[in-house]
């Protein structure tokens, strides 16, 4: 039995006028974090777990931010993409837990569906998909609300 463990973790700008995209779940909002994706933080920083769970470098190696193909992507495309990967490897996926930092506004209202969403691109129940909030106490880049965070880590089993 083959047991791993990966982790993940991403850093958007925010800025006005950008959709505010969360675990594939558009958050209303006037502000959202920029990149040349979608820049959604929750999946990119659980694709960057799962590849490191099965040691194969990170998201801008799959999916360099350069390319034109990957621009205004959704990152959904990226999740299932690393999903597929390592299930290729014969893994399975036993659990994902992952906190977002950003001081607003306000999302534990949406946290089931981000939950949902996520289980079905990862192919794997919701019970098995953690999605926790915290603000950054108003102090540096992500409390003056410059930017938000996200944080993953998963569980790989191979039999
Ligand atoms: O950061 P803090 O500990 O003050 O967050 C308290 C609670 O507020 C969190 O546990 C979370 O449920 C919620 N929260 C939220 N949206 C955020 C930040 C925090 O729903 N952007
Ligand atoms: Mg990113």
């Amino acid at each position: 039995m083959d047991i791993r463990t990966g982790l993940g973790w991403d850093n958007h700008r925010l800025k006005l006028g950008r959709p505010l995209i969360l675990g594939g779940v558009l958050i209303p909002s006037e502000f959202g974090l920029d990149g040349h994706s979608d820049a959604d933080i929750l999946s990119h920083a659980i694709t960057d777990a799962l590849l490191g769970a099965v040691a194969l470098g990170d998201i801008g190696m799959h999916f360099p931010d350069n390319d034109p193909q990957w621009k205004g992507c959704d990152s959904m495309v990226f999740l299932k993409h690393a999903a597929k990967l390592v299930r290729e490897q014969g893994f399975e996926i036993i659990n994902v837990d992952t906190t977002i930092i950003l001081q607003r506004p306000k999302l534990k209202d949406f946290r089931l569906l981000i939950r949902e969403k996520l289980a079905v691109a990862l192919g794997i129940g919701v019970e098995c998909v953690s999605v926790k909030f915290k603000t950054a106490e108003k102090v540096g880049p992500v409390g003056v609300g410059l930017s938000g965070e996200a944080q993953a880590i998963v569980l790989l089993l191979r039999p």
